[in-house]
């Protein structure tokens, strides 16, 4: 019977102190962690408690606090942008808020390099969750005539270029920006990019039915569209036809979408996923 219990003890903390969901929770004080899913540092937090995160090369880190305000809470502990003793202290005030970045997504630290370090000063006084992520560099602009911003959460990445073009170049365009084509993969993040960069003029999306007529592809992720929001009567569906390419907005297709030839000219929207 003791020997049930404390099996049962021990299968219950290693559950606790692995993952809950998608969030990895670090307990005890300080260590090295690859942050690949959400990492939680949770409570016993004290002082001389200090903690290395690294992400893969061409990705960087952000810090953001479960609950309650980041500026505050910058008293217990200081984020430094590397691991070296002498890496640069991290502010939430040092970090550029670009224009169209969402107002309402939480405060946060991002790093410039795929390396962290968060220093313990002080023991909190209440229950302090810090949370570190895998996020995308997010550019302010990708050169003439675009816009960049954390739109749907604060890793990922959009950049809307407002210059026509056709679909091949509007993706190559993205590529050429380590980003790709947009692929909406459900509802919100389709309203919160039409919200950011309007409906008024026609913008290319990496949905196509090229390889096979009716099989609907998002080009960037090569996976079938599951979500979808057609046009009223779209898409065509006559044998042979040449509408293989898939834009939104305009006086055409307003805030849905239509299949039109990929040699159509219009803006386009890119994005980056951690
Ligand atoms: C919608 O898609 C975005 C972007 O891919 C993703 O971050 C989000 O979790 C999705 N939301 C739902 C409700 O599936």
């Amino acid at each position: 019977m003791a020997k049930a219990f404390a099996v049962f003890i021990f299968v219950v903390a290693t559950l606790v102190s692995q993952s809950i969901g998608a969030v990895v929770k670090l307990q005890g004080c300080g260590g090295r962690v690859f942050v690949d899913e959400s990492v939680v540092i949770d409570a016993p937090l004290r002082e001389n408690c200090a903690w290395e995160f690294e992400t893969q090369e061409d990705r960087i880190l952000v810090v953001t606090l479960v609950n309650g305000n980041l500026n505050e809470a910058e008293e217990y502990f200081s984020i430094h942008d590397g691991i070296d003793s002498d890496s640069p202290i991290l502010l939430v005030e040092n970090q550029k808020i670009h224009e169209v970045s969402r107002k309402d997504l939480p405060q946060a630290v991002y790093t410039t390099l795929h390396e962290a370090s968060i220093r313990f000063k002080k023991t909190p006084v209440s229950n302090l969750q810090l949370k570190i992520q895998k996020a995308v560099p997010c550019p302010f602009n990708l050169g003439l005539d675009s816009q960049c911003g954390r739109i749907v959460d604060s890793s990922s990445c959009y950049c809307a270029t407002f210059t026509n073009r056709v679909q091949v170049d509007q993706t190559m365009y993205c590529v050429d920006n380590n980003m790709k084509l947009i692929s909406f993969e459900n509802s919100t993040e389709e309203q919160l990019i039409q919200s950011t960069w309007g409906t008024q003029v026609e913008y290319w999306t990496s949905l196509t039915d090229t390889r096979r007529e009716g099989a609907w592809i998002w080009e960037s992720l090569m996976t079938i569209a599951e979500y979808t929001n057609w046009y009223p009567g779209k898409p065509n569906t006559a044998a042979g036809n040449s509408d293989d390419c898939v834009v939104y907005g305009g006086t055409r297709f307003l805030t849905f979408w239509g299949d039109t030839s990929c040699g159509t000219m219009a803006h386009a929207i890119c994005e980056a996923q951690p």
